[in-house]
């Protein structure tokens, strides 16, 4: 496998959340073509085995490589970001670099020295495999953290629900958690969150900082590729977007996680199986 500043970038998640990073992506790096893969078909992941969500990111990892040519692939996904990365990182190790959703967020919060004590919200599969409570113990052992699965959050976004009573009557429910009390920061554990951003942010009256995992992707994904002497410089292909069960219902739902409305593929990469 051969790589080359021309490929595209493959980004996939359980879903259509990951498009918030794939749009962070494309605002910060436009020269860049992004091979997006969606896993509807296997949506959601984040009550799933930790076994059963890494045979999916190594299945779709091997699609974007091999089927699609891509030059590097970002898990968009924390609860396959969890599960996989390791493997991921190993397998194509000296080959193509895998980009995690959880390393640049874990850089980003101990690099600021305001803050003592951090919140992590996110599925129950990556609250239960421990990956940011072991890092952050690693990395900054003087932080306190604490870690509170809200698994309703990410279905409760996809289906519309956001911006309003039920909304924000289930995250009140959530956010009242004891274990949440005095933190300064929070992080968005999960690419669906930045569409509650401000909720969240209201419920603790603007006073805490809030870490979505978009941006500091994008940024860590444009370092990456100006290391590697991979960055391009004339996108000459549009972005495809992928999906392994098509409904007009997902399609619809690009608009509020990308911006505006874009066309799926269907690519049943499970066919045959
Ligand atoms: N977007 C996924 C994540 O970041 C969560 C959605 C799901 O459960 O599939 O964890």
């Amino acid at each position: 496998m051969t790589t080359n500043k021309h490929q595209p970038v493959g980004v996939f998640d359980s879903g259509i959340g990951g498009l918030t990073v794939a749009n962070a992506i494309s605002k910060l790096l436009p020269n860049e073509q992004i091979i997006y893969f969606g896993d509807t078909a296997h949506m959601p992941y984040g009550d799933k085995s930790k076994e059963l969500v890494s045979s999916y990111a190594d299945k779709i990892t091997d699609f974007l490589l091999k089927e699609k040519n891509c030059k590097t692939v970002v898990i968009a996904c924390n609860t396959a970001s969890a599960a996989a990365y390791e493997l991921l990182r190993d397998k194509y190790k000296g080959v193509v670099p895998v980009i995690n959703v959880i390393d640049p967020m874990i850089e980003a919060i101990v690099a600021d020295d305001t803050i003592k004590k951090v919140g992590i919200i996110a599925t129950k599969t990556t609250i239960s495999s421990g990956v940011y409570q072991e890092k952050f113990s690693r990395r900054k052992p003087s932080l306190n953290f604490s870690a509170v699965a809200t698994p309703l959050l990410a279905s409760m976004i996809e289906e519309g629900y956001y911006n309003n009573d039920i909304s924000t009557a289930i995250l009140e429910n959530y956010l009242s958690d004891p274990d949440l009390k005095d933190i300064d920061a929070l992080v968005l554990a999960c690419t669906h969150y930045p569409l509650i951003k401000k909720e969240i942010s209201a419920f603790f009256h603007n006073k805490i900082k809030i870490f979505d995992s978009a941006e500091v992707v994008a940024n860590k994904l444009q370092w990456i590729l100006q290391k590697e002497g991979l960055a391009n410089e004339q996108k000459a292909h549009p972005d495809t977007f992928y999906v392994s069960d098509f409904t007009a219902s997902f399609e619809k739902t690009t608009k509020i996680f990308y911006g505006h409305q874009i066309r799926l593929e269907l690519c049943n990469i499970w066919h045959g199986e």
